[in-house]
């Protein structure tokens, strides 16, 4: 099976040059990989979190849309779609907030730094926070959910919101999952070989910092203007500059093949000036952009051809999205009220429930994993030990269930009213509590029932 590689790009931006030595360059290189099925879309509700102006997120779907396109992603063998063509993401999103712990969002860096710099500004701690903002982890995970993405490459600071994805989807899979896994649990690609491009000002490039050279943006006359506002020391023409003290030789690196790099290396020691240098910067990079801006070009100049590769792409993702909702809405319970589920898995299930015994995970007061046995009638029949492990508690519910009711030899009477139930001679389930001995007999024939 192929590996499923999934990003998001929030809308809230132009791109800079940082973005696409970042993510941009290796997404789309990664991207060609035949052993990978990637999904690359568009954030844009998460950027309705950052940003307030509307205009600014319009401009920047279309940008960000045309600069993918333009740097070589090509839609035929990825998908390709924003987030906001995809209303089983938002679905998802309310299901997947329905079992998130409120105390897993109160940990979120995002929320607590704004919440930390409240405290020091002395004013209310939520001051400004939204719920776009504390629920931020929880969109993200659905993005990531429903196309059950193996690997997620994203930046460093995104680590804790995959940590987070996972301790959902576990949640999910036990509450609902009744022994089946709905969800993949993502990994974070954390690329340590990616150039962390400095900006103009030797910082990390970021727009918060403002110090940022243009990708496409203002054509080769911004990136000139810019590159000549690389900061540099003030040595002349002449005297010998230390490359590893330079960001200008660090932008350079990131667009040069090793021997380039090297013969720049060895020339600005050699006392190149940083006139020259800036020059031959320039020249590199734009050597790399030129035809992609072309590109670039000719797309902003025709909005609807990237709108038709959008919806497309939209069309591809839903074709996953679709069916796989439709299950879930089926194991949260939202079914057709008469004449089963639209799915053909939901309609036997529907119809199932209502006539026979169910098992149902849950976990306790201690965080830990347990089921119950539930008779038709939706009485307790039996109890789980608790499983730190939830996939231990499936196991053994799939262990009851094989045994298709041959159960006499799993069954052990205690006292005048309890039972109990034992595999491999170790008790991993309680009878219910009943008050007579006749009680406890008919929950022993009823757990025979269920499982026959
Ligand atoms: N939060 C990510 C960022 O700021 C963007 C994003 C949204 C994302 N949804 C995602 C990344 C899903 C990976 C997977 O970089």
């Amino acid at each position: 099976m192929n590996t499923r590689v999934l990003t998001g790009i929030t809308t809230s931006g132009t791109p800079h040059l940082g973005n696409y030595v970042g993510a941009i360059r290796p997404a789309v290189e990664a991207s060609r990989r035949s052993d990978v099925d990637a999904f690359y879309f568009l954030a844009d509700y998460h950027a309705l979190i950052k940003c307030e102006d509307a205009d600014r997120i319009a401009r920047s779907r279309l940008e960000i849309a045309a600069t993918w396109l333009a740097c070589g992603l090509d839609p035929a063998s990825v998908t390709f779609y924003r987030q906001s063509d995809v209303p089983e993401i938002p679905e998802l999103c309310w299901m997947l907030t329905c079992v998130t712990a409120k105390g897993l969002m109160n940990r979120a860096h995002a929320y607590k730094a704004a919440v930390d710099q409240n405290a020091a500004r002395g004013v209310d701690e939520d001051d400004g926070v939204t719920m776009g903002l504390f629920s931020y982890p929880v969109l993200m995970a659905a993005d990531i959910l429903m196309f059950n993405a193996h690997k997620v490459p994203v930046g460093r600071d995104q680590l804790q919101h995959l940590e987070m994805a996972r301790d959902i989807a576990q949640r999910f899979n036990s509450q609902f999952g009744m022994g089946r896994e709905f969800f993949v649990l993502p990994e974070a690609v954390i690329s340590e070989d990616v150039a962390l491009l400095p900006g103009l000002d030797g910082r990390k490039m970021s727009k918060s910092y403002n110090n940022t050279i243009p990708l496409f943006d203002g054509g080769a006359r911004a990136l000139k203007s810019a590159v000549a506002r690389v900061v540099t020391d003030s040595r002349g023409p002449g005297e010998p500059k230390d490359p590893d003290a330079s960001h200008l030789y660090l932008i350079y690196r990131a667009f040069a093949r090793p021997e380039q790099a090297a013969l720049f290396r060895s020339e600005l020691i050699a006392g190149l000036g940083w006139g020259d240098a800036k020059r031959m910067l320039c020249d590199l990079v734009e050597a790399e952009l030129e035809p992609m801006r072309d590109h670039y070009e000719d797309l902003m100049a025709h909005p609807a051809r990237i709108e038709e590769i959008l919806q497309a792409g939209a069309h591809k993702a839903r074709g996953i999205a679709t069916p796989f909702i439709r299950e879930l809405r089926d194991a949260v319970g939202l079914r057709a009220l008469v004449g089963g589920s639209p799915s053909a898995s939901g309609k036997a299930k529907a119809g199932k429930s209502e006539r026979e015994a169910r098992f149902v995970s849950f976990r306790d007061e201690n965080g830990r994993f347990r089921f119950r046995l539930l008779s038709p009638a939706g009485e307790e029949i039996l109890c789980s030990i608790a499983y730190a492990d939830p996939k231990e508690a499936g196991k053994v519910m799939g262990r009851l269930k094989a045994t298709q009711g041959a159960v006499d030899g799993l069954v052990q009477l205690r006292g005048d009213s309890g039972f109990v139930v034992s595999l491999d001679g170790q008790p991993v389930a309680h009878g219910a509590e009943s008050d007579s001995a006749d009680g406890r007999d008919r929950l022993v024939a009823a757990f025979h029932a269920a499982l026959h």
